[in-house]
């Protein structure tokens, strides 16, 4: 997993007056909002003795272990432990791990890395926003690698052969090409029925480690991450903007309808692919890569550089 990047790990919706358990990048996370309201996330295993925090409480923004009553601020240390009374300083032992995180776009963030005093702006596409109409999002963890997630964000040639029944586009790409700047993949062209003119435009956008921008149609943007859960699956996160109206509840029905098309069908015609796809990572399978998985290329490449930096980095 690439460190020292921001990643999605959670909508902010979601967070209410109770932690929520979350995996990610291998950890088991507890995600609750802390006395101002600002989102904190912490280990999610006791450290006296192992229980799941996510069954616990939040009270004064401080996180109440479920089991014995322990209870850690916002920073890790433990501030009382009820079995040894109230005047009883806590060892240092005692104390949570907290990570670095930010609320941003409707999202939770979490900085994964070394602990850092500046960190670096949140990737985001700016080409979308609240100004483009309301938007509507939908999540869920699944069964593959996330390198395997990530780049089939950028393979767009799959969706006349296996969504052509709700996306009829031709085969043939025209126009293609992607190009690296950073961290940031862009690719575009167009998807042309054989023997026509004219077609489809599309744009498929990553920016590493795992955020994606999918457009099929001018006004439709698709955000999406497969941030990773651990080396075997991936959290799946995916927003669909709408810029046909500004009416505010049609807005919201159209992305609405778009998710749950999304989710009911367009996303199960991939499962059936990824169900009997070669295992494992995208370092396991050498592809033969041809014009069109420019984009997919350029994310081996620089996920690989990155890979290298911090091997380099722990090294020396
Ligand atoms: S396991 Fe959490 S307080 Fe004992
Ligand atoms: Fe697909």
């Amino acid at each position: 997993m690439l460190r020292n990047r921001w990643y999605p790990i959670l909508e902010a919706r979601r967070l209410g007056r109770r932690p929520v358990g979350v995996k990610r990048l291998g950890q088991q996370l507890v995600v609750f909002r802390g006395r101002g309201g600002q989102v904190v996330v912490q280990g999610g295993f006791c450290p006296h003795r192992g229980a799941g925090l996510a069954a616990g409480r939040v009270i004064d923004g401080e996180l109440v272990c479920p089991w014995h009553g322990f209870r850690f601020a916002e920073d890790g240390h433990c501030t009382l432990m009820p079995c040894e009374g109230g005047e009883t300083r806590p060892p240092k032992a005692l104390s949570l791990p907290t990570f670095q995180a930010r609320e941003e776009r409707g999202l939770v963030w979490l900085w994964w890395g070394e602990r850092q005093t500046e960190l670096p702006p949140i990737p985001f596409f700016d080409e979308v926003g609240p100004e483009r109409g309301d938007w509507t999002e939908s999540s869920y963890v699944l069964p593959y690698h996330y390198t395997r997630m990530v780049e089939t964000n950028l393979d767009i040639h799959h969706t006349p052969f296996v969504h052509g029944s709700v996306v009829p586009v031709g085969s043939r790409v025209e126009g293609f090409d992607a190009k690296l700047e950073g961290d940031r993949i862009s690719t575009g062209g167009s998807l042309v029925k054989e023997g026509r003119s004219g077609g489809s435009s599309f744009r498929a956008d990553l920016i590493l480690p795992c955020l994606g921008l999918v457009q099929l149609a001018s006004k439709l943007h698709i955000l999406v991450s497969a941030t990773p859960v651990d080396e075997e699956s991936s959290w799946l996160w995916f927003r669909y903007y709408q810029g046909y109206t500004r009416l505010r509840p049609l807005g919201k029905l159209l992305t609405w309808l778009a998710v749950h098309s999304e989710l009911r069908v367009v996303q199960r015609q991939d499962w059936r692919i990824f169900a009997a796809m070669a295992p494992g990572t995208i370092d396991d399978f050498p592809y033969a890569f041809v014009h069109a998985d420019k984009g997919i290329a350029l994310y081996r490449k620089r996920r690989a550089e990155l890979l290298h930096e911090t091997s380099r980095a722990a090294a020396g």
